[in-house]
């Protein structure tokens, strides 16, 4: 492969990458600002905290709540009903604005916290149980990075026939250029 191609990846892995990360990222920049005033990933502030709320609801049932909670109570939704009973009747506000990628980038930042940091709130940080930033989505959503893992192949495949391409074009042309 030639310094342009070898180039080309580079770029391309790293652009990757940065999806990656922006993954949680935005799910962090979208709960702090819009659902901080009320939940904790650890603590029960004004709603329940938040940590394994991926494991006792379903995606969808989360991304249909964080939309509009009120509509599944008067539709009848049982575990709405009676989430929203044991929390006084506190009515959470409508995000209707928020499409489900950005809810499930707010579930993805809520499963790497519940993760990364100590459940008893220890003042200090502990080095076993520190995870570097770009580490939950790769453990622990196995499909995902999967999928990913098979798309750069795809790509590195796809450049590496592009490439050999060019250079048999090349020098079929040079070939021919005398005779022609
Ligand atoms: C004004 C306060 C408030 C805000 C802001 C808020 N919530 Fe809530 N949330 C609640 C309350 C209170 C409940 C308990 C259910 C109820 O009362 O309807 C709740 C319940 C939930 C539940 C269900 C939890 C469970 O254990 O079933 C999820 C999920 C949730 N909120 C996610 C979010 C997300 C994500 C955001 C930000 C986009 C958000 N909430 C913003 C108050 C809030």
């Amino acid at each position: 492969m030639n310094v342009k191609g070898i180039f080309v990846l580079i770029v391309l892995v790293s652009l990757h990458v940065r999806l990656l990360a922006a993954d949680a990222e935005e799910g962090k920049k979208l709960f702090q600002a819009r659902c901080a005033s009320c939940h904790n990933v650890h603590k029960k502030l004004t709603g329940p905290a938040l940590a394994g709320v991926d494991g006792r609801r379903p995606e969808d049932w989360i991304i249909r709540f964080v939309k509009s909670s009120q509509s599944m109570i008067k539709t009848g939704d049982a575990a709405a009903l009676a989430i929203f009973n044991e929390y006084n009747q506190v009515v959470m506000p409508d995000h209707p604005d928020l499409n489900d990628e950005q809810v499930r980038s707010i579930i993805a930042f809520i499963k790497a916290e519940a993760a990364a940091a100590p459940k008893d709130d220890a003042p200090f940080a502990r080095p076993g149980k520190l995870t570097p930033n770009l580490m939950p989505l790769s453990i622990y959503n196995f499909p995902f990075m999967l999928a990913y893992l098979l798309l750069i192949i795809v790509i590195v495949l796809l450049l590496v026939f592009l490439v050999n391409i060019k250079s048999i074009e090349k020098k079929m042309h040079e070939g021919n250029g005398p005779e022609s």
